[in-house]
């Protein structure tokens, strides 16, 4: 991992960043949130929120709410880094076939 982030880093350091990744989103995902949410976006049960129906526009609240935690979701800030909250949003949105994000 340590090698990993040095390699990008220095292929990446004098341009934009690169397009989050949805594959790595998945996986991410898998670990940190399917154990509520459920594999594909798809849980087992009403009482945590369904990620195919969150609004597509509204990534702002995603990030709130994944930073700061919401009602029984804990906080996820500094356990999920930023780079990787935009991975996960971008798997997200794969799933629920929004097109190319905004
Ligand atoms: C311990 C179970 C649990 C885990 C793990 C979990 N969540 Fe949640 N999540 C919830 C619950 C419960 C809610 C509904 C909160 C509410 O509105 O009462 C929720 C709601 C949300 C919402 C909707 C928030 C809103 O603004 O309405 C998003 C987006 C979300 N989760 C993303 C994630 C992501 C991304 C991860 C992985 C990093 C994750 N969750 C992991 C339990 C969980």
């Amino acid at each position: 991992m340590a090698l990993l982030v040095l390699f990008t880093g220095n292929v990446f350091s004098q341009a934009p960043a690169p397009e989050a990744d949805p594959e790595a989103g998945r996986r991410l995902y898998t670990s940190f949130c399917a154990r509520c949410h459920g594999i594909n976006l798809v849980s087992s049960s009403g009482a945590y929120f369904d990620l195919r129906t969150f609004p597509r526009d509204d990534k702002e609240r995603y990030l709130k709410s994944v930073n700061e935690g919401k009602r029984a979701m804990p906080a996820w800030k500094g356990i999920v880094k930023p780079d990787e909250m935009e991975a996960i949003w971008a798997y997200i949105g794969k799933v629920n076939n929004w097109g190319p994000s905004k």
